[in-house]
């Protein structure tokens, strides 16, 4: 008999808190939190600025705050290494944490297996989601000693089915690449996709190079979508970080419901 497939969930809201201060990063945590416990998606996302500066207190304080954290420190190292990292983010309570996937497929599995053991150890009910960064959304195509002329999708492709064979969770990727991502490797390998706009002519793509709306992600198949600037440096004036925040999540739900 065939076994009852999971109902797959909305995709999620994931904030990066990319500040130089704990402060600043719980000040907008902190904003959010009402419309987080609204609709329960929204995730934190703590990144090398963030941790570098303040350390694993950092997804304690979020966790604290009722979020669920990413943490997003792309470990590329020895695998020895890399097991080390990954034990200690683990045991510093994040929901969800990185490696790059060009460390290759010993690196991808020893990075697995320390996930396992860390969760086990710790007695967590939930292993946290491990996920594999294939190509910067920053890179492009000709620039890249990574990429070395090939397009980033057939790179990130690539990538993603080596991370897929080492048991990872998922990929972070371009959300151009999540729809041809999942059909390689599956509906239920996820996608975690940057590089997030809302439409707007006056506003900056900063330094992200493949950019996708809320909706065109969503409709790719996203599963997090990760929004760092366009939320967290929203203009006051146009009702700041929260109302920014709001209009992605109720565009993503709208993508959704298929209007
Ligand atoms: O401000 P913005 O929305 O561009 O922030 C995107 C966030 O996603 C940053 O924290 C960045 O480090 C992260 N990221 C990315 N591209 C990847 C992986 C992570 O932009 N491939």
């Amino acid at each position: 008999m065939p076994q009852p497939q999971p109902m797959p969930q909305p995709a999620r809201l994931v904030v990066a808190l990319d500040f130089q201060t704990g402060a600043e990063a719980l000040d907008m945590a902190r904003a959010l939190s009402p419309l987080a416990r609204e609709h329960g998606n929204i995730w934190m996302k703590v990144g090398l600025e963030l941790f570098v500066a303040e350390g694993p207190g950092m997804v304690r304080g979020l966790k604290a705050m009722g979020f669920k954290v990413f943490l997003d420190l792309k470990f590329l190292d020895i695998p020895n290494t890399v097991r080390g990292a990954v034990r200690s983010a683990v045991k510093c309570g994040a929901d969800m944490l990185n490696i790059h996937a060009i460390g290759g497929l010993d690196m991808a599995r020893v990075a697995v297996a320390a996930r396992d053991e860390a969760a086990a150890e710790t007695g967590l009910a939930e292993k946290p989601l491990l996920f594999a960064v294939t190509v910067l959304t920053s890179m492009q195509d000709m620039d890249n000693p990574i990429l070395r002329g090939r397009p980033a999708a057939e790179v990130a492709l690539e990538l993603a089915r080596v991370s897929r064979e080492a048991g990872l969770d998922g990929v972070v990727c371009s959300a151009r690449e999540a729809a041809s991502i999942k059909a390689a490797c599956g509906q239920d390998f996820l996608c975690l996709t940057p590089g997030i706009r809302i439409p707007d002519p006056a506003a900056p793509a900063d330094d992200q190079r493949r950019v996708m709306t809320p909706e065109e992600a969503v409709a790719a198949g996203s599963d997090f979508l990760v929004v760092g600037r366009p939320v967290t440096r929203a203009p006051a004036g146009q009702g700041g970080p929260v109302a920014a925040a709001r209009e992605i999540l109720r565009r993503m739900a709208a993508a959704a419901r298929g209007a």
